[in-house]
């Protein structure tokens, strides 16, 4: 089976994007054949700095080695050297709906928080992802709850793709986690933690230093109430006790059972341990890691000529369906 997903360089990566999408991407490489893209040209539809853009590139491909990606059994690579996604984004603009494009709630959301120019790129974006994973034929998209219309969508264009044009492209489906698809902000448990939306306080980095991890473990929101369990009305403790079960690979229910009983301040500190102890070797081999950058050239260039042998592959399908281009002799389409 193949299993794509993609997560862009930009800001520090927090604890959502560990538990709702790294962690899935490490297990990919169990269940799969795994391709995990680093999307610098999604990073672009925002305002950046072109600097620092390939420093957080960088920064990114440390982390995901650092959290068990192994080049040697996944395909890690950047988007923009793989230039098929640009070419099918635009091959596959053909099959999508406009109206779809102005229901995109992520589209909406940083549309709303752009103060100077909101870019065609940032309303394109939704088309340049289902490309990504739609090159690669994936069967299926390892992502946080955040990304479920994304992926709806790219369901909907290779359908469409298909029924106009003839079999073609893999209708993929999303994998979201049953427990860490949506890790709230510790002081604001009601927003996703994020790093453009959140706060500073309440957003863990995976980087973070224990004693900041614990800092503000002890400063989150908790709820009214005195009861440690799951519930509407207890956002702030719901999400301790989600963070808590995935990071301890354990049912919330089974939790909720065993810290019956206990204060809300011993699980914040019990919550605060269990993070900085599956981070702590995270971080250390990310230090290792990232210090040497012509290594993490080399993975990523080696993971890019790999990704391109399949996404060439596809594009040339795509076009020979559509007519576009010299017709294709060699190899004719089922
Ligand atoms: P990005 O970079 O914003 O986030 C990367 C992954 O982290 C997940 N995530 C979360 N999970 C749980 N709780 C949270 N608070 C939280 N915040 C983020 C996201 O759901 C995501 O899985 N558009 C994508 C990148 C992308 C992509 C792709 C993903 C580009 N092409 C193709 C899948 C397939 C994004 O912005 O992810």
């Amino acid at each position: 089976m193949r299993i794509f997903s993609g997560i862009q360089p930009t800001g520090r990566k927090h604890l959502g994007n560990y538990i709702g999408a790294i962690t899935q991407y490490v297990e990919a490489q169990e269940r799969g054949d795994a391709v995990l893209c680093i999307v610098d040209l999604h990073a672009i539809t925002v305002p950046h700095d072109p600097a620092e853009l390939r420093e957080r590139l960088y920064d990114t491909t440390a982390i995901l080695l650092a959290a068990g990606l192994e080049p040697a059994r996944c395909v890690l690579f950047r988007q923009s050297d793989v230039v098929e996604h640009s070419e099918l984004t635009w091959l596959l603009s053909s099959v999508t709906a406009y109206g779809d494009l102005t229901r995109m709630h992520q589209f909406k959301d940083k549309a709303a928080a752009q103060r100077e120019l909101v870019s065609a790129g940032l309303f394109f974006y939704p088309v340049l992802q289902a490309a990504d994973v739609l090159a690669y034929r994936a069967q299926e998209v390892p992502v946080g709850e955040d990304q479920r219309q994304h992926v709806e969508l790219m369901r909907d264009i290779a359908t469409r793709f298909n029924a106009r044009y003839g079999d073609t492209l893999v209708v993929p489906a999303h994998r979201i986690p049953p427990v860490g698809a949506r890790i709230m902000d510790l002081q604001h448990p009601e927003r996703k933690m994020s790093t453009t939306g959140g706060s500073e306080e309440g957003t863990i980095y995976v980087l973070d230093e224990p004693s900041a991890i614990e800092h503000k473990f002890r400063r989150a929101v908790t709820d009214s109430g005195s009861e440690i369990a799951r519930a509407p009305e207890k956002p702030g403790v719901s999400n301790l006790l989600e963070i808590l079960a995935a990071v301890r690979a354990v049912a919330p229910a089974d939790l909720e059972a065993q810290l019956h009983g206990m204060g809300y301040g011993e699980l914040k500190a019990g919550v605060a341990r269990a993070v900085i102890a599956h981070l702590a070797p995270v971080r250390e081999r990310y230090e290792r890691l990232r210090g040497d950058e012509p290594a993490l050239e080399r993975t990523l260039a080696d993971g890019a000529q790999r990704a391109r042998a399949i996404a060439s592959d596809t594009v040339a399908d795509v076009r020979e369906r559509m007519g576009v281009g010299a017709p294709r002799r060699s190899r004719p389409l089922p």
